[in-house]
């Protein structure tokens, strides 16, 4: 299967985000690698996936697992050798699949040579590639975002005896965009992944390139004017690539990320992502309905993608200090579960394993507008691991079979990477792949059961949405239209059975049919359309006039 070559491709995309380290050990060290990865190119397929995003791969201290990179035109050698990415780029597109890698571009690793550099001495060339200051005076303004670890911004080094700037761990220090060199340098590496044949980048953290006095040193519009510039030289040499905004912000300052077209493709509905647990407690559509109702238009080629778990905590920055604790007090009982202004937690656990809950959200994701991102695991309802520190209780090893280290390493266990989850509910000799595709009940043959019918048709990737809003709050029902093409969305968001009255007046005439069996409903007529929920249960019409 070629891949498609419609410049649009991100809009019917699904994305499955991996961390090669994670999914499948193709040598025996206890590690995943690019070869292992690439053996499973074909589940991937099987799923339905139509891109993959990459974890970073680079060579790295791993002091945060790959987002402190050291060297950007090289790949870990844990993960194997540049020439098996390259293999594994080619088999992936062989298959139809497209792949996303991460760039990191805000900081390097202290251990980048840069930045060794950097530091040997105050009149060091390279110097100025990285932010400095003889006192901790400077950007007060600046929130901090790793609140469990960092205490500053600035960070002591020893060396050049000055201050440096990190908006992440201390060993991160932050680039400084305002040297020409500096942002010459990062687009060559860019340059260096789009020639090799990569379709596009997540841009990691992007609202923190540039630093203002007396501003909070976040989305400034000299950050905007180095992000539309990558644009144009994308547009330029490689046309069909896309770029894929990390910024975790409200939709109004989400929206310049955009711009008119000429800044990025994609950006994530980080705003989004907690109502949607939220609207499912608080059984009631109003936190969905609300902020995206206080989303702006994005430009015709642009595109959200939604994500319900990543690799991240369970980021609760874009909610008020109110719902933080409403979201604590419902999914993170213990504390241990919490990490920074988040919940370090797995979908399958937050959602106590209820499969009927699972798949109402995996419902949400996949028709509301956007692009899905599918985390890897979830798709098999793995569980986490919180007696792992930082975000790695929900990077542990993709669980395969029951067998030997769940079919992801022939090693030793104890030299996995990281434990496997072992719990009697979610531990791999309970949840993996291999039980799961052997069962036509399975969450895995009922997501590639989703993902099949949500690319049957272009109007959830495309489509326009319009919020119906029947007298029963605790049911969310939209319809999305595209042309001539209209899908209704009809969610239960309760735990108990309900009824509710649709006005679809202006369909008058048409016949639903129901989307996973293609089974026909009655006749939209004068009165109000009525359905009866079961709990969490959710329904896809397409509309049709006969
Ligand atoms: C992004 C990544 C996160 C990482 C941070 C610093 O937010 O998602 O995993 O720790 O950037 O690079
Ligand atoms: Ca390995």
């Amino acid at each position: 299967m070629p891949l498609n070559r419609d410049a649009l491709w991100y809009k019917d995309a699904i994305i499955y985000e991996v961390h090669v380290r994670t999914f499948n050990d193709s040598n025996g060290d206890g590690i995943g690698d690019f070869p292992g990865l690439e053996q499973k190119l074909d589940y991937l397929q099987e799923l339905g996936i139509t891109a993959i995003w990459l974890m970073p791969f680079f060579p790295s201290p791993l002091r945060d697992d790959g987002y402190d990179i050291a060297d950007y035109t090289a790949v870990h050698s844990s993960y194997g050798t540049l020439e098996d990415f390259r293999k594994l780029l080619d088999s992936a597109h062989e298959r139809g699949i497209r792949v996303i890698i991460e760039m990191v571009l805000n900081h390097t690793s202290d251990q980048h040579p840069w930045f060794q550099e950097a530091r040997s001495s105050q009149n060091n060339p390279r110097r100025d590639w990285y932010v400095w200051s003889d006192t901790e005076a400077g950007y007060k303004g600046t929130r901090i975002i790793f609140l469990d670890t960092e205490t500053s911004n600035w960070a002591w080094d020893p060396i050049s005896k000055s201050y440096y700037w990190h908006r992440f761990f201390s060993h991160q220090p932050d680039l400084n965009y305002d040297n020409p060199a500096v942002r010459e340098q990062m687009w060559n590496v860019m340059k260096f992944w789009l020639e090799m044949g990569v379709d596009a980048f997540r841009l990691d953290a992007v609202p923190y390139l540039v630093e203002r006095e007396g501003t909070n040193c976040e989305n400034l519009p000299e950050t905007h004017t180095i992000l539309k510039e990558l644009r144009r030289k994308i547009d330029e040499q490689f046309p069909g690539r896309m770029l894929l905004a990390e910024a975790n912000q409200w939709p109004a300052d989400l929206r310049p990320y955009f711009g008119d077209e000429d800044e990025f493709h994609m950006a994530f509905h980080f705003p989004l992502m907690p109502r949607m647990f939220m609207g499912l407690k608080l059984e009631d559509r109003k936190p969905i309905t609300e902020i995206l109702q206080q989303t702006p238009e994005i430009p015709p080629s642009c595109q959200w993608s939604l994500f319900l778990r990543n690799h991240d905590e369970l980021t609760l920055e874009m909610v008020t200090d109110m719902e933080r604790d409403y979201m604590y007090d419902m999914y993170a009982e213990s504390k241990t579960m919490r990490l920074n202004l988040g919940i370090r937690r797995r979908l399958a656990p937050l959602l106590n394993n209820d499969r009927r809950r699972i798949e109402l959200m995996n419902g949400m994701l996949m028709s509301l507008p956007g692009t899905p991102i599918i985390y890897y695991g979830d798709e098999i309802g793995m569980g986490d691991n919180i007696s792992l520190g930082d975000r790695n209780g929900v990077r542990t090893p993709m669980q395969w079979s029951g067998g030997w280290n769940s079919g992801f390493s022939i090693a030793e266990p104890e030299r996995l990477y990281a434990p496997l989850i072992q719990d009697p509910v979610y531990g791999y000799p309970a949840v993996n792949v291999l039980s799961q595709r052997e069962s036509e009940h399975s969450l895995l043959r009922w997501m590639q059961r989703i993902i099949a019918v949500r690319r049957s048709t272009a109007v959830f990737g495309r489509g326009a949405i319009e919020f119906l809003y029947p007298a029963n709050h605790r049911i969310l029902a939209y319809l999305r239209r595209l042309g001539k093409e209209a899908a209704l969305v009809v969610n239960n968001l309760s735990s108990t059975a309900q009824a509710v009255e649709l006005d679809l007046r202006r369909y008058k005439g048409n016949i639903l049919i129901e989307m996973f069996g293609n089974n026909i409903f009655p006749r939209v007529g004068d009165l109000p359309y009525l359905l009866t929920m079961g709990p969490y249960q959710f329904y896809w019409f397409r509309l049709r006039r006969v």
